[in-house]
């Protein structure tokens, strides 16, 4: 397997400044071409075997990036309503969707399994409750592995401490309960967590899924979930497709057929690993301000566009594509939110920065805009999207200060 890393959007500099200067600042820049070999990547090395792909959306749902997903032949993993229907409004097939919400009402399950999306449920009560309004209904049954692994405690999903899924023990009961209500069960799935750097850390988890199989007579496929890494640092190891293949993919396989389960699929659910390296965040900086300790930078962005370094303390490499041969110099490089923990990096070496220079937030197309807010009433970045040929497309015009508080006012006058 080739695990030459695909281009980063940084490697297209030029680019990247002209969608600073024609589009402005803050902006998402999202590079096709490298969405387009991620995907490849995982599709060639489980090339074969029978296994599906779904994309998680959460991780960014821009359209022009579904689009190529789905094109790709990947299916989805939808979490809510809101990503069903947008699924659905790009022309995505119900069927290609798995719907693995959590503390899900019955009304948004009802309204899934209406559409003809098929549900993810994570309660063992609510299947029997789900089987009594829907008999004959085909689900997917979500478990706790009973281990956890991610790259920060709000991210790991298995284990005790977590709220996702039916505990392994429960599976007999969730069966029989099934059974009763003629509910076919076709799918069991995990997540184990998010940001998993090795498929050593991922197959307890699937291997103990593999062990509740035996219950579900109708099984299609065992979903082994996302949660593949990228790597953020430089120097860092990323996930290797060729080894969720070899030691994920292949040796569940090979348990199922070995317990007459041939027919059963197993299923992968990446988000991150598809979209993190394909995005860029270009802000500029407006603020230097030398405290005598400290050289704080300060931007027009912030965490209300990329949560992450303030949520999870996560690593985002910058760029300064103003001055990218000046010397290195620490900074504290900070948003214009009004809080302290509003930085994308603390202490950093950047090439000098000077006021007005561009810089680049790198590997921020996955939970990067999608968690983005309007705190503070400041509107999110346009999204721009370069086109395999070197197109800048402005996918998602600037909204404005008034557009923000047009939303407040929400028609209240
Ligand atoms: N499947 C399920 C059921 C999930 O809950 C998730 C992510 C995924 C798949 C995709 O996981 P991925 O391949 O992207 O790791 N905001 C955090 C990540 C939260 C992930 C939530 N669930 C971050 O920025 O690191």
């Amino acid at each position: 397997m080739d695990a030459t890393p695909p281009p980063k959007p940084a490697a297209h500099a030029d680019a990247l400044r002209e969608a600073a200067e024609r589009f402005g600042t803050p902006t998402y820049v999202y590079a096709e071409a490298t969405v387009h070999e991620r995907c490849r990547a995982l599709r060639d090395a489980l090339d074969g075997l029978p296994t599906r792909l779904l994309y998680a959306l959460k991780a960014n749902p821009t359209p022009a990036l579904l689009r190529v997903i789905a094109d790709e032949g990947f299916g989805f993993d939808a979490v809510s309503l809101g990503e069903v229907a947008l699924l659905r409004a790009l022309g995505v097939d119900a069927s290609r969707i798995l719907f693995t919400t959590t503390s899900t009402t019955d009304a948004e399950l009802d309204a899934a399994a209406e559409a003809g999306v098929l549900p993810n449920l994570d309660d063992a009560e609510r299947v029997a409750a789900f089987g009594d309004r829907h008999p004959g209904a085909e689900v997917c049954v979500r478990f706790n592995p009973g281990v956890g692994a991610g790259h920060h405690r709000h991210v790991v999903t298995g284990g005790a401490a977590s709220k996702f899924g039916v505990a392994l023990g429960q599976a007999e009961a969730v069966a029989e309960a099934a059974a009763r209500r003629g509910l076919r069960v076709v799918g069991v799935h995990q997540h184990v967590g998010s940001g998993v750097r090795s498929a050593a850390e991922l197959w307890p988890a699937v291997d103990a899924l593999l062990g509740v199989v035996g219950h579900f007579p109708d099984l299609r496929f065992v979903d082994g979930g996302g949660g593949m890494g990228v790597a953020y640092r430089p120097g860092e190891a990323g996930f290797e497709p060729a080894a969720l293949r070899d030691h994920v993919a292949r040796p569940a396989l090979d348990r199922l057929a070995r317990a007459g389960r041939g027919d059963v699929d197993v299923w992968f659910e990446p988000g991150r690993y598809l979209v993190a390296e394909a995005g860029v965040l270009l802000t500029r900086v407006h603020t230097l301000k030398d405290t005598g300790e400290r050289v704080f930078a300060g931007t027009d962005s912030g965490f209300n566009h990329l949560l992450r370094p303030a949520l999870y303390d996560a690593y985002h490499a910058l760029v300064n594509l103003s001055n990218p041969g000046g010397p290195p110099r620490p900074y504290d490089v900070a948003g214009n939110v009004c809080e302290s923990g509003d930085l994308f990096a603390r202490g950093r070496e950047v090439p000098e920065i000077r006021r007005g220079d561009l810089l680049a937030v790198l590997d921020a197309g996955a939970y990067g805009a999608s968690m983005g807010s309007t705190y503070n009433l400041r509107p999110p970045p346009a999204t721009v999207v370069l086109r395999p040929d070197g197109t800048l497309d402005l996918v998602r015009p600037r909204r404005t200060p008034e557009d923000v508080a047009r939303d407040v006012l929400g028609g209240a006058g």
